[in-house]
């Protein structure tokens, strides 16, 4: 292992009725709140009355609203919250929705607190120093985005999707009750396990030695994942399942895996790149992408490769080599987030090969940022094979 240091000050309310503690997190952070949320899920299932009485309870003076963030949260959105922040002299964020919700509400958090242009805080010219204390209300299990410090937002008008995050950025709380997951639709729901699982992957592929508890974890969140997904699937409704799956999108993403090395995640880069210039959803892209950077990266570790398919899957060994075993696993993951209703090729969302080179730059501008491809380095050429084999 590496040496490391876990920080994570996040309240983590997690269970049926756990809104009900909503009012007293409300009253220790002063009386003028931003609400923050989506295209208008929360007002369909009733989350949102429930959220305002909360807060006419807290007695919050004043409650503002900015509603409509876009899944794939923009700047332009991001910048009129901060506007909303800077001149209604907001004490706290309450961000009601999934990770983009979360996401904008954390580089708004952050720009109101930062004297320039927010972009310089997500495009890592520098690290935010401070920001407004905010709290989330989570609605889909996917991103891990309640738990950790990360956002990403997307400017429209250059093409780009960054992740940033900061020690500052962490929520205050995030209050995650399963049945608020109940009216999450089948395809968002199969895209916030692929996240998940996506998640998992990136950290479990490191060259750091000695990670045995690490690997096994990685292994229990996804075997947990594979065997509960198609039973969710059958039953939307089902309060364990939707249970099950809530708690294993927080613990594949908010640092508990990833002690004591960091992860690849080449492949979210790649696939920030495509969304920042087709604007599918994230975890579509990854379904497609995730497999043909396992094809392409393959040989740089093939035993890794082999430990995880064969804890993933049921896989015959007898007469086979570690690599036809890691192959077969790789496209036995292919097939079973196909099974579930995930896309497969980029053609799914109608991308064809005019963009790729376009996309290829972005994601390799990102590597300028030492941050991704720490399992296998990549260069420009590997991500563009790894664009071409998914198309
Ligand atoms: O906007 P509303 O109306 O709320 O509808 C949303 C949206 O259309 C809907 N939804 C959410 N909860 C619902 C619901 N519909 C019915 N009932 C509910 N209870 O689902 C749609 C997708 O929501 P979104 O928040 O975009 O999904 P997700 O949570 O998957 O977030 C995706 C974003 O997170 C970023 C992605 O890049 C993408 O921008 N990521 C953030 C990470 C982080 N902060 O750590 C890590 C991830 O790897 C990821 O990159
Ligand atoms: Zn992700």
């Amino acid at each position: 292992m590496e040496n490391f240091i876990y920080y994570n000050p996040t309240k983590l309310m997690f269970g049926k009725g756990q809104l009900d503690g909503l009012k007293s997190e409300l009253a220790r952070y002063g009386k003028r709140v931003l609400l923050v949320y989506g295209g208008g899920s929360i007002k369909k299932n009733g989350l949102y009355d429930k959220v305002i009485s909360a807060l006419n309870e807290a007695e919050a003076d004043d409650v503002f609203e900015l509603s409509g963030v876009e899944p794939n949260p923009r700047l332009t959105t991001v910048q009129k919250g901060i506007d909303i922040c800077q001149n209604e002299n907001i004490d706290f964020l309450l961000a009601v929705g999934g990770g983009s919700v979360i996401d904008c509400t954390k580089a708004i958090a952050a720009g109101a607190e930062y004297d320039g242009n927010v972009w310089d805080i997500i495009s890592k010219k520098t690290t935010a120093q401070k920001a407004l204390p905010f709290g989330t209300v989570l609605t889909l299990a996917a991103t891990g985005s309640e738990m950790n410090p990360d956002s990403v937002i997307t400017n429209w008008e250059t093409n780009e999707k960054y992740v940033w995050g900061s020690s500052v950025t962490h929520p205050a709380f995030s209050i995650l009750d399963p049945e608020h997951t109940y009216s999450v639709p089948e395809n968002q729901t199969v895209y916030g396990m692929v996240d998940m699982m996506s998640h998992v992957f990136e950290q479990y592929f490191h060259n750091v030695k000695n990670t045995p508890l690490q690997d096994r974890m990685c292994f229990a969140v996804l075997q947990t994942v594979i065997e509960t997904a198609p039973k969710l699937l059958e039953d939307l409704q089902n309060y364990e399942h939707r249970e099950t799956i809530l708690y294993a999108g927080t613990i594949a993403l908010n640092g508990t895996l990833q002690m004591g090395y960091f992860g690849d995640w080449a492949s979210h880069t790649i696939e920030h790149a495509v969304s920042a210039v087709y604007d599918i959803p994230h975890a579509g892209g990854l379904a497609i992408l995730f497999p043909n950077w396992m094809r392409h990266t393959l040989d740089h570790n093939v035993e890794r490769f082999k430990n995880l398919m064969l804890n993933m899957f049921d896989i015959e060994t007898e007469g086979k080599s570690d690599r036809d075993i890691a192959l077969e696993g790789i496209d036995k993951l292919s097939a079973f987030w196909t099974s579930l209703g995930a896309p497969s090729r980029l053609a799914d969302y109608d991308i064809g090969e005019d963009q790729l080179d376009k996309i290829a730059d972005i994601a390799a501008k990102e590597m300028e940022y030492g941050g991704f491809g720490n399992f296998m380095k990549l260069g420009r050429d590997d991500i563009l094979a790894i664009l071409k084999a998914s198309l």
